[in-house]
Parts: C-alpha cells; structure tokens; sequence
C-alpha cells in the first residue's frame, strides 16, 4: 500500500474516496463543509437537516459526488464531540473509513485533516487507523478469498509541513506493521505455532532488522535452574523455548555504558489446556492466543529496532505449552525457581505467572533497571474490566504512570490496579516459599502479586491483557480476533525513556 501525504486544496485530491470526519457540533458555518456542500449541491446540508447525520462517533454518510470535486465519492465519517477529539479519534475515523471503503471496493482513498492536534501524531494516527483496520487475518480457507484492498491512502493537508508528515506516516507505518506481525503469530493454530516455530519466527524477525537474539533450550534452562519454566513445559512433547532479543543502539561504548537497560517480558504459553487442572472443553480453543504477551513484545522489539531509540532494551519471551500428560507437573508438586524461592503448585492451570517468575529473574540477572511483563495472566482480568481496558500493576508508581501515558498515545487503555502487601496472605503456602494461585478473591491482583515476589527491588510493571489481546467481535474500525495490544504502548514507552535519557545527558 501506498500512503502519501498531499498539499492540494481537498477538492483537487482525485481518489476514489475522499473521507471527511464530522462532528456533532459540525454546521455549515465550517468553511470547508460549506465549500463540500456547494459542490455536493447541498446534499449535506439536508443530510444535515434532517438528521441522516450527526456527527455521532462511527456513524457513516457516503455520498457520489458527480464532478463536483475531483474525487468521485465523499464519506463523512462521524468523529463524534469535538470536546473528546484526541489522536485515538483520527486513529478510529481512519480506520472505520477504511473498512467501510474496502468493503465497498475502493483502492484509493484520502484522509482530511479537520483538527490542529500535532500533525506528526495525528498523521501517525491516521496510518495506524487505516494499517490495523485493514489487517486480515491469514485464515486456512481454500475458498472466498476477497482479494478487494485499498491501494492508496492520501493524507490531506493543505500547506503544512512535509517532513512533519513525513515522519507522522513512517512512525504510523512501523507501528502498525509491527502490531499486525503480532496479531498474525497470535491467530496462528497451536500447532503451527509451537514453542519452537514462536523461537524460529523471532529468529527471523531478528535477523531482518538487525536484532541480536539467542534462544535457551530446556537443557540449557535446566543448568540455569528455571525450575517454574521447566515445570509448566513437563506436559507437553514440544520442547520450551526461551527466546532472548536484544536490542542495542549504535552508540560509542562509553556513552553506551550509561544508557539505562529496559527488559520487556511476554508470557509466551503457545497453548493452554491448564494442564492436569485441565480446562473446561468450551472455549478451549481460544488459547492459542495465551502467546499474545510474548507476541506483543516480539512486535515491538521489531519497532524499536526500526525506530532506533537510545536505550537497551531486551525482549523475553518463555515460550511453553501447558499439556497434561503422564510426565505433567501435578497439583500439589513444589518447584524451585531460578530465583531459589520455592512454589507450591496449587493449580497447574496458573502457569502464565510460573513462566514469568522465572523470566523476571533472568531479566534482573541480565542487568535490567526496569521491567515490564505483557501476559495473558487471569481470567479474573477479564471479569474485571472487559476487552476495554487492560490492568496495569507495579512496584513502581513513576513506571506505572508511565505506561499509561504511552498507552494513551499508542490508544492501549491501561487502568491501574492495587498492589497492597495485604494480598502476600493469599499466596501463602504450608510447604513452599508461595503458592501459584491465591484463591478466588482477587483473582488478577494476586497473580500480578506473584510476579511481584520475583521483580524484588527492581522497578517493575505487569499489564494483564487477558481480555484485550482479542476481540470477540467486529468493530467498525477494527476486525474480531487478535488486537496485538500492547505492542504499541511498549514502543512508545522504551521511545519516551529514550528520550528523557537524551535530555538528561544535555
Ligand atoms: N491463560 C489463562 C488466563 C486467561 C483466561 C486468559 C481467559 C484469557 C482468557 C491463565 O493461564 C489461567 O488459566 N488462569 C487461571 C488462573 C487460576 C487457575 C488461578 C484463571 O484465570 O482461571
Ligand atoms: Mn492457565
Ligand atoms: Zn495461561
């Protein structure tokens, strides 16, 4: 696909579709819609009037324009109140646009800028927007292959700056391919994607853009003593992987040594049955997608290599079926993790904070000063709070704060959780340092508490994306299934750290 940014007047852009954002207290005293409307022959203004439009968020109103203008149809995208317009909103309007266009057998559209938001972050938005809607999930049907897709997108912005849109569209298109390469490996079936095939594709995600990546073995996770890892892969005949990115910028050694080191953490269970406290059979397919964390962080180690920030970052991604089997952990076994502290295994079924105990041990021996686990942690998660929000939680405040920040510019709602020492109570066990699973009460939170015992003194953040990593249903602006969350808020984040580091040093 190509996308263009474009400083003709709006009605000389000559596309199929030109697409026009619309809010609710939109009239005709806009001089743009006047102007539209002239050319329509008033056809928005009776839309208008009589209601067929309102400016409401989602709503679309699209219209032929016959020579009126250069492009051959208009549609009005609804962008609702212009009150709650942010970047997301364009991001939203853009996508809802491109589906609506493709659906209809469009290949050239353009995208009016309506708002003075940041031109760099809104152009960035709008790639985003038309990127992630028209992503279509590789599927194994032999048939109905709708090959219709949207070729061209426009960015209209008469007189504004180039290379500001310019670096909007290259940042919107790193971010959006990086999140569809996530959403892609989480829709692949579990027995395609195995633990070894997850560790071949970051291999070859590394490979092509410049990332230095090693993968553990079980023999190799057995010297080091990941007894939690170790104990989930037991079940399963797929050997465990634990897939090590690392991303390093092209700095001289002295400066390199000062820069801080980020890891980033994705649970990375390529299928859970829960093990011997097997899951229920309805619904059990769904968790091929229990590798969206470790999807996630692959998808944005390979933004952040693109994007070059200054700042090391690690990708960890443990990689494990969780199977029963005649040789699977059972309730009631101990293990011992690679931090040395002892596990009670209660229920075989919460081995997501298993896999990760060990991982956060390995990050903080790699030298990591800040931590952040993207996982697929509990149901409990999406009781909680849905497929809206994801549940953030943390030892640290000021890494809290700034994940949600990031996700707000990436449009990843992270709602923050408490973390209180009282929960400790729940997880302890008779025999064991802690027990996996706290009870029914607090389901999420004591599982973020879990991984809280292994992150100790470093700073550390755990985003449960249980009920955000996939959407049951269609919405306008983007399709059911994997959503890649948080590939982009993680990206956004290591670039910001980048950042404060730059200014710091000057
Ligand atoms: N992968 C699941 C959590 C999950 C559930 C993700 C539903 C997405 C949708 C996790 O491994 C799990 O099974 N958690 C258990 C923990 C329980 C045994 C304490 C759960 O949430 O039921
Ligand atoms: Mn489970
Ligand atoms: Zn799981």
């Amino acid at each position: 696909m190509r996308i263009k940014p474009d400083f003709r007047r709006v009605f000389e852009v000559d596309v199929e579709a030109l697409c026009v954002s619309l809010f609710e207290e939109d009239t005709l005293e806009d001089e743009l819609l006047r102007e539209l409307d002239r050319r329509l022959h008033g056809v928005l203004a009776s839309a208008l009037a009589s209601g067929e439009v309102k400016g409401k968020f989602g709503e679309t109103f699209y219209t032929p324009t016959l020579g009126g203008l250069a492009a051959s149809r208009v549609l009005f995208v609804g962008a609702g109140k212009r009150s709650d317009f942010t970047t997301d909103t364009i991001r939203r309007v853009a996508g809802t646009a491109a589906r609506f266009l493709r659906q209809r057998g469009i290949r050239s559209m353009a995208l009016v800028r309506r708002s003075s938001l940041d031109l760099r972050a809104s152009a960035q938005a709008a790639v985003e927007g038309v990127l992630l809607a028209l992503f279509d999930p590789g599927t194994y049907k032999t048939q109905e292959k709708d090959e219709r897709t949207i070729e061209e997108v426009r960015l209209v912005a008469e007189g504004e700056s180039e290379a500001e849109m310019q670096w909007g569209i290259e940042r919107g298109m790193i971010l959006a391919k990086a999140t569809n390469f996530a959403r892609n490996l989480v829709n692949e079936p579990a027995s395609v994607l195995t633990p070894v095939e997850l560790a071949r594709r970051a291999q070859d995600m590394a490979a092509r853009y410049g990332l230095d990546i090693e993968v553990l073995d079980e023999h190799r996770m057995k010297e080091l003593g990941m007894g939690a890892l170790l104990g989930v892969a037991r079940g399963s005949d797929e050997p465990a992987r634990l897939i090590i990115l690392r991303y390093v910028p092209e700095e001289d050694e002295a400066l390199l040594s000062r820069l801080p080191t980020i890891a980033l953490l994705g649970k990375g269970i390529t299928f859970d049955s829960g093990g011997i406290s097997l899951k229920p059979a309805e619904g059990m397919e769904q968790m091929k997608y229990d590798m969206a964390g470790g999807a996630a962080v692959l998808g944005a180690m390979r933004a952040i290599a693109q994007l070059r920030p200054r700042v090391k970052v690690f990708g960890l991604v443990p990689a494990t079926e969780n199977m029963p089997s005649g040789r699977a952990q059972k309730p009631g076994d101990v293990v011992r993790t690679l931090s040395g502290k002892t596990v009670e295994v209660i229920n075989t079924d919460a081995e997501g904070r298993l896999i990760l105990a060990d991982t956060i041990t390995y990050a903080r021996r790699l030298g990591a000063q800040k931590i952040v686990d993207l996982a697929t942690l509990t149901g409990a998660c999406v009781v909680a709070l849905g497929s809206v929000y994801a549940a953030i939680f943390g030892n640290d405040s000021a890494l809290v704060e700034q994940l949600i920040a990031a996700g707000r510019e990436a449009g990843e709602k992270l709602w923050p959780m408490p973390l209180d020492p009282e929960y400790r109570e729940q997880l302890k066990s008779e025999i064991a340092d802690l027990k996996n699973v706290g009870g029914r009460k607090a389901g999420a939170i004591t599982a973020a508490y879990f991984l809280k015992e292994f992150a100790e003194e470093t700073p550390w953040a755990h985003v449960d994306i249980a009920g955000t990593a996939w959407l049951d249903e269609n919405k306008p602006y983007v399709a059911s299934g994997p959503t890649g969350m948080g590939v982009r808020t993680l990206a956004h984040f290591v670039c910001q750290s980048a950042e404060g580091e730059s200014s710091d040093r000057r």
